[in-house]
């Protein structure tokens, strides 16, 4: 699946009422297998009480479930409310390593506005795996994500 033919999938999810869960879950599966250089792919969803909670994600477990806002490259990007392209993690200090094998990030925040509602994190064992073109195209399934939150927010209280 290409990236454009993810979107129209994720629209047409949005679209036809679709859990917010089924389309996280769809994006982060499609997502994983657009670029080779992807080795885990993930969404971390933030809580009204400041935490990042793991949601779907495709490779190896992870330790960190719950990382708090300004902790590692995720609680980063959350504290100063910008996507983070982390080209080479060992020349991070605040870095919490996934797997040893990681040599790039990259974070991408699903967000109305000021609003943040979740973010999507890819690691690679590549270094600088994230090109401008890659930025772009995971920035593009954030949007659309975020539209699928505020199609939840749209319909919450009604029966
Ligand atoms: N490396 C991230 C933690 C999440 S794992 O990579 C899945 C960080 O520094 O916040």
């Amino acid at each position: 699946m290409t990236i454009d033919e993810l979107i129209g999938a994720l629209e047409r999810l949005i679209a036809g009422g679709a859990e917010l869960s089924t389309i996280l879950e769809t994006a982060v599966r499609e997502l994983h297998e657009t670029h080779q250089r992807f080795d885990w792919t993930g969404i971390y969803e933030l809580f009204p009480d400041g935490a990042l909670r793991l949601g779907p994600f495709v490779g190896a477990p992870t330790d960190h479930v719950f990382i708090g806002v300004g902790n590692g490259v995720c609680g980063t990007a959350v504290a100063e409310r910008r996507n983070i392209n982390v080209p080479d993690v060992r020349q991070v200090d605040n870095y919490l390593a996934c797997s040893t094998e990681t040599r790039s990030e990259l974070v991408v925040l699903i967000r109305r506005g000021d609003t943040i509602h979740a973010q999507i994190d890819i690691d690679s064992h590549s270094v600088a795996a994230f090109d401008e073109q890659t930025v772009h195209d995971v920035e593009l399934i954030a949007a659309v994500l975020a539209r699928a939150y505020d199609a939840r927010e749209a319909g919450a209280g009604t029966p």
